[in-house]
């Protein structure tokens, strides 16, 4: 499948919301709920879209604190795309972007079960992290 990486490439909320409903097992919200365009424009350092020929097949939200750390959120990719290489991929242009911005530290927290992933395919390095549930 010939998909298309790129920093701050574009999307809508709707196939955003899309993609996370299958890649997160929730029901899809709708644009008013989760206005994913609005909050990465005003919030987000950037984002990572992967588009096959009229899809997005891939996301990441790139978040930061303005200066030296950023981290990834809601990293996504729908099932018919896994297994190529695309997350790698995505997560290697959000490092590449970060890092651009002048970051030092690209920061993620993931379940046990993704440690291959982002250890091994990723090369995070593995830290003590923390986590309150609100
Ligand atoms: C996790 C996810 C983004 C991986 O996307 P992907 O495009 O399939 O990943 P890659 O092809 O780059 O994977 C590279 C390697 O990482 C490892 N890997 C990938 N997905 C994995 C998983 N779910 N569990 C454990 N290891 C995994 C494998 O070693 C894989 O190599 P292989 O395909 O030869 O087996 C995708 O499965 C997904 O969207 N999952 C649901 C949402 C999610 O959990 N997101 C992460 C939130 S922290």
């Amino acid at each position: 499948m010939a998909i298309d990486i790129e920093w701050r490439g574009e999307f809508t909320s709707r196939e955003t919301n899309v993609l996370h409903a299958e890649a997160f097992g929730t029901r899809v919200y709708d644009d008013a709920e989760w206005d994913w365009r609005g909050l990465v424009e005003q919030h987000s350092l950037g984002w990572v879209t992967g588009r096959s020929p009229g899809a997005l097949v891939g996301f990441v939200n790139v978040l930061w604190d303005g200066l030296v750390h950023a981290w990834i959120q809601d990293l996504m990719v729908a099932s018919v795309a896994r297994h190529q290489g695309l997350g790698r991929r995505l997560v290697s242009t959000a490092a590449t972007g970060a890092r651009a911005a002048g970051c030092e530290w690209l920061h993620v927290d993931f379940d046990e079960a993704l440690r291959p992933f982002y250890l091994e395919a990723c090369k995070f390095i593995p830290t003590p992290a923390g986590l309150l549930r609100l």
